[in-house]
């Protein structure tokens, strides 16, 4: 059942290509136009919507963020994430012309089912993404996405995580082929790129030695920071989540913009930071910025794991580890940059001999609030 891996997490590490792949299938008709049967809200309804909020909670929240940045720049739709837990008690400004978009592998996690209900309560239109057929959340919703990303076991999410991802981009992308016009040819690029992933993340989990190398090693380490800035943001807070969940390790995820507003005083000698590092075609200069980064944490001792497109050469002279990963286009990039992530927690938690599958104090889905 463990596909011959030891534990289920390794498997479904493994599984990734899979469930991204399996997840885009028979969503495109033959033009490469997407075609979504089960969306089961009329598409004047949805051309209608104004403001998308998403709820979700942990790793499923860190997809939302992901989310995030790409149906905004695909839409021009203004998208806000919510933690499920908060979104009923801060009166969230939501009506007819709101996408409220829910995010749970389970589809049994009770705060984000309570914020749906809250949602149609206040007379949104619900979507779930999940990964569990005949759950409890894409039941109270008006429509479901589903993910195919087959059963998750290991508490810890990794595969569900890429498929929720995945899932939201072909929203995303549906929302802007309905806007016509070049929001629509667009979509169409995108999702052909989109194609391409799934060969990508198996050729970089053929190359993930190095990644288990540099954990076994790090048995000891009590702190580990992680930076990123755009989708490399919440692909740094995931990264930190799989950490403490699996390793018991204090981990943090920063935006790098934040480091010299305060955390940047954590560095000291030795002290291990992972930075997703844009890719060198990100907008806006991005790519610079963060190098600088790296280059002011190096300076004040800071152990530097970088996380790197393949051919990105300005990183090297500041990384004490290079970990590559395929090129894509930098709203597509985290599908592939939080893999050297889970595998680095995956065998940070084996080093330490614990149990990766179930980690203490955790259960697979939270049915309480
Ligand atoms: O089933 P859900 O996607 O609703 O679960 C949400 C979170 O509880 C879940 O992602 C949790 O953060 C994971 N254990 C993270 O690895």
């Amino acid at each position: 059942e463990k596909g011959g891996y030891a534990t289920f997490m390794e498997k479904e590490i493994h599984d990734q290509p899979h469930a991204v792949a399996d997840t885009l299938l028979g969503r495109t008709d033959a033009d490469g136009r997407l075609v979504l049967d089960e969306m089961s809200i009329s598409e004047e309804q949805l051309k209608a919507v104004d403001r998308i909020t998403i709820v979700a909670c942990g790793t499923a929240a860190y997809a939302g963020m992901v989310a995030k940045y790409a149906i905004e720049h695909w839409t021009r739709i203004p998208v806000e994430v919510a933690l499920a837990h908060e979104f009923r008690y801060c009166d969230p400004i939501v009506n007819e012309r709101t996408l409220v978009v829910s995010i749970s592998q389970s589809g049994e996690t009770m705060d984000t089912l309570m914020a749906v209900k809250h949602a149609r309560e206040l007379g949104a239109i619900t979507v779930s993404v999940c990964n569990t057929h005949g759950s409890t959340i894409p039941r109270e919703s008006d429509a479901v996405l589903y993910t195919h990303a087959g059963p998750e076991i290991a508490v810890a999410s990794t595969k569900a995580f890429l498929a929720q991802i995945t899932a939201c981009y072909v929203l995303g992308l549906y929302l802007a082929q309905l806007r016509g016009g070049s929001y629509a040819d667009d979509a169409q690029s995108v999702m052909k790129e989109l194609g391409g992933v799934p060969a990508k993340i198996e050729a970089l989990l053929g190359q993930m030695g190095r990644v288990k190398e540099i954990a076994k090693f790090m048995a000891d380490t009590r702190s580990v920071l992680f930076l990123g800035r755009h989708v490399g943001y919440p692909i740094a807070m995931e990264g930190a989540l799989k950490l403490k969940e699996l390793a018991y390790i204090h981990a943090e995820g920063f935006a790098a913009g934040e480091l010299k507003h305060g955390p940047i005083a954590l560095i000291e000698p030795g002290q291990p930071v992972f930075v997703v590092v844009p890719s060198p075609t990100s907008e806006h200069g991005l790519h610079g910025k963060v190098v600088s980064n790296i280059q002011e944490i190096r300076a004040r001792g800071a152990r530097t794991l970088v996380i790197a497109e393949e051919g990105d050469e300005a990183v090297v002279p500041f990384a004490d580890e290079v970990i590559r990963v395929p090129a894509t286009s930098p709203l597509l990039a985290p599908l592939l940059t939080v893999v050297p992530l889970q595998v680095f927690a995956l065998w940070l938690s084996t080093a330490k001999g614990l149990d990766v599958d179930q980690p203490r104090n955790l259960a697979k889905s939270v049915t309480v609030e």
